[in-house]
C-alpha cells in the first residue's frame, strides 16, 4: 500500500465505523427503569452500558425518545428536538452519550420525519388555521368527496387499519377538511414538497449532531413523498403490512424520495462518521438499492431475514436478495431477525425448544455475514413473543384494527434483568411494568445466563467477539459451498466457514477447526437445527 492508500483506508475506517457493526436495538420503553413509574428510560440504559460493553456492541439504536403524547410509543413526536419528561431530559441524554462514547459505543437515535403527533405545534396550529392557508399546507388536508364532503378524499387506508384519512371540525364549528396519516390519526403525514420540511429536520439533524450523537435510524425513510394528486389506489383492500408494500402502492417508494435523501445526506456529510440507516420496505432490490447509492442513506434495512421461514431454501434467498440489492451501488448490506415491529425469532421459529435453537442457529447465520447486524433488545436473551391478554394491549394496532390485529406488544415486553419474579429488576415501582412479564422467564434473565456457558447470551457474547477478533471474519463477499438438503455452507471472503443444519437429525460438519457452534456436537455431528463456525 502507498502511503496515500492507508490515509485513504484510515479515513475510511474512521468515518465509516459502521461497515461491519454490531448495532443493538434498544427499545427504551422495555429496556430499564430507573424511576420506578414502570416505564423504562434514558438513566435506566446508562446504568446498564457496562453489560452493552460486556455484550461487545459497536453502537446503539435507540428508538423515540423525543417529545411525544405515545399514542404510537414516541412514533409520534411533538417536540423533535427535546426529550420526553417519560425517557428523561437532555442533561440524560447528553451523559448517556458521553458514558456510551467513554465505553466505546457510539449512540444512534431514531428520526421520524414522515409525520408529526398531532398535538405538534405546527398540527394545532394548522387546526386553527382557514382551510388553504400555509398552515395546512405542511400536512395533507384536502376537502372530502361526496356531495358534503362526507368521504375521504381517496381510498387509501392506514397501516395501523382503517381509512388513511380523518376529518376534522373547522375553528368555526362547521365538519371541515380532511387530513392524511398512513399510521394512526395522531400521526398525521408531513407534506415533503414544501421546503420548510426539509429546513426543520435539517435544524434538527444539527441539533443532535452537534450534541454528539453518531447518525440516525431514519423512520418510514421510503415514505416521505407522495405523488402529486393523491389519486384512488387500485387495491385498496390489499391491507397493508409494517415490513411490506407492493410495488404498484402510491403511498410508499416514489420516485421523488430520493431527494429528500440527497438534502439529508449534505447535512450528515458536514458531520464525518455520522450515519443514516433508513426503514425501506420496499421488495424489488433494484428499487430498494436505489436508498443506498452514494449520497443518500448510508444503510437501509433489509427486513427479508426477519421474514423468512427457518427454511434454508427461504433463508439463501433473503441473503442473495440482501447482497445482490445493495451490491451494484457498492453500498453495504444490512441484517435483522427481529425488531419491535414483528415477532421474536424464537416465535417465528416454532417457538418452546425448537424455537429458541432455531434463533441460536440464525444469529450464527446472521453474525457471519459480511456487513451491519442489528440486534433487538431481549434477541441476545433468546426472549420468546408473549402472549399477552386483551386488557394489556397498548398498540394503537389493537383499537385501529377493531381487535382484530393484536399489535406489536407482544415483541416489547420489558428485559428481564435479575432475579426469580416478575418484573426481574427491569422496575422498582409499585404499580409494575407497562406490560406483565411472564412469572416463567426467571432462567431468562441476564444474571441467570451471564455465568452460563450454555446460555443465548453467552453465545452471543462469544460470537461478537470472534467477529470482531478473527481475521476470517471479515471481507466484503460470500460464497456458497454444496450442501445437503435443508443445509447450508457458506464461506465468508475473510475465511470464516458457516454451516446451518436445518433437518431434524444430526448432519457430519465440513473439515475445518470448529470455532464455536450453537449448540453441542452429537457424536461429532451438527445437531438439529443449529449452525457452526469453522475456519
Ligand atoms: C415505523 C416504526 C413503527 C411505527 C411506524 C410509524 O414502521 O418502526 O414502530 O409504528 O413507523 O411511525
Amino acid at each position: 500500500m502507498t502511503e496515500v492508500d492507508l490515509a485513504t483506508s484510515a479515513d475510511r475506517s474512521a468515518t465509516e465505523w459502521w461497515r461491519d457493526a454490531v448495532v443493538y436495538q434498544v427499545y427504551p420503553r422495555s429496556f430499564a427503569d430507573s424511576n420506578g413509574d414502570g416505564v423504562g428510560d434514558i438513566d435506566g440504559l446508562r446504568e446498564k452500558l457496562g453489560y452493552l460493553e460486556l455484550l461487545g456492541v459497536d453502537a446503539i439504536w435507540l428508538c423515540p425518545v423525543t417529545c411525544s403524547p405515545m399514542a404510537d410509543h414516541g412514533y409520534d413526536v411533538s417536540d423533535p428536538r427535546d426529550i420526553d419528561p417519560l425517557f428523561g431530559d437532555l442533561a440524560a441524554f447528553d451523559a448517556l452519550i458521553a458514558d456510551a462514547h467513554e465505553r466505546g459505543i457510539r449512540v444512534t437515535m431514531d428520526l421520524v420525519p414522515n409525520h408529526t403527533s398531532d398535538q405538534h405545534a405546527w398540527f394545532l396550529e394548522a387546526l386553527s388555521a382557514a382551510p388553504g392557508g400555509p398552515a395546512r399546507e405542511r400536512y395533507f388536508f384536502r376537502d372530502g368527496r361526496g356531495a358534503s364532503g362526507a368521504e375521504p378524499p381517496n381510498n387509501w387506508r392506514s397501516v395501523f387499519g382503517g381509512p388513511a384519512w380523518t376529518r376534522i371540525t373547522e375553528p368555526d364549528g362547521s365538519p371541515g377538511q380532511w387530513y392524511l396519516h398512513l399510521f394512526a390519526p395522531e400521526q398525521p403525514d408531513l407534506n415533503w414538497g414544501n421546503r420548510e420540511i426539509f429546513d426543520d429536520l435539517a435544524r434538527t439533524l444539527r441539533f443532535w449532531l452537534d450534541r454528539g450523537v453518531d447518525g440516525f435510524r431514519i423512520d418510514v425513510a421510503h415514505g416521505l413523498a407522495k405523488p402529486d394528486g393523491l389519486a384512488d389506489m387500485e387495491h385498496p383492500d390489499k391491507d397493508p403490512t409494517l415490513l411490506g408494500s407492493a410495488a404498484d402502492d402510491p403511498r410508499f417508494d416514489q420516485d421523488g424520495v430520493h431527494e429528500i435523501h440527497r438534502n439529508i445526506r449534505k447535512v450528515l456529510d458536514e458531520y464525518p462518521g455520522a450515519v443514516a440507516v433508513g426503514e425501506v420496505w420496499v421488495d424489488d432490490g433494484e428499487r430498494f438499492g436505489r436508498y443506498v447509492r452514494h449520497d443518500e442513506l448510508h444503510l437501509a434495512f433489509n427486513f427479508r431475514l426477519a421474514q423468512a421461514d427457518f427454511d434454508t431454501t427461504d433463508i439463501r434467498e433473503a441473503i442473495d436478495h440482501s447482497i445482490g440489492a445493495v451490491d451494484p451501488v457498492g453500498a453495504t448490506p444490512t441484517w435483522t431477525l427481529s425488531n419491535h415491529d414483528v415477532d421474536r425469532e424464537v416465535t417465528r421459529y416454532g417457538d418452546g425448544q425448537v424455537g429458541l435453537d432455531r434463533a441460536r442457529a440464525m444469529s450464527l447465520v446472521e453474525l457471519a455475514l459480511p456487513g451491519v447486524v442489528f440486534l433487538y433488545n431481549g434477541s441476545e436473551l433468546g426472549l420468546p413473543n408473549v402472549d399477552l391478554p386483551d386488557e394489556a394491549l397498548r398498540d394503537p394496532m389493537w383499537e385501529r384494527s377493531g381487535h382484530t390485529e393484536r399489535g406489536r406488544d407482544g415483541c416489547r415486553v420489558p428485559i428481564p434483568w435479575e432475579g426469580t419474579k416478575a418484573p426481574y429488576g427491569f422496575t422498582s415501582g409499585p404499580d409494575g411494568p407497562w406490560l406483565p412479564m411472564p412469572a416463567d422467564w426467571s432462567g431468562l434473565t441476564v444474571e441467570a445466563q451471564l455465568e452460563d456457558l450454555a446460555s443465548t447470551l453467552t453465545l452471543y457474547r462469544t460470537a461478537l467477539e470472534l467477529r470482531r477478533r478473527r481475521p476470517e471474519a471479515s471481507g466484503d463477499g460470500i460464497e456458497w459451498f454444496p450442501a445437503p438438503p435443508q443445509c447450508l455452507a457458506f464461506r465468508r471472503s475473510g475465511g470464516l466457514f458457516c454451516v446451518l443444519n436445518g433437518t431434524e437429525h444430526p448432519v457430519p460438519p465440513p473439515p475445518g477447526r470448529l470455532l464455536l457452534s450453537s449448540a453441542p456436537l452429537v457424536d461429532g455431528k451438527l445437531a438439529p437445527n443449529s449452525a457452526a463456525w469453522l475456519v
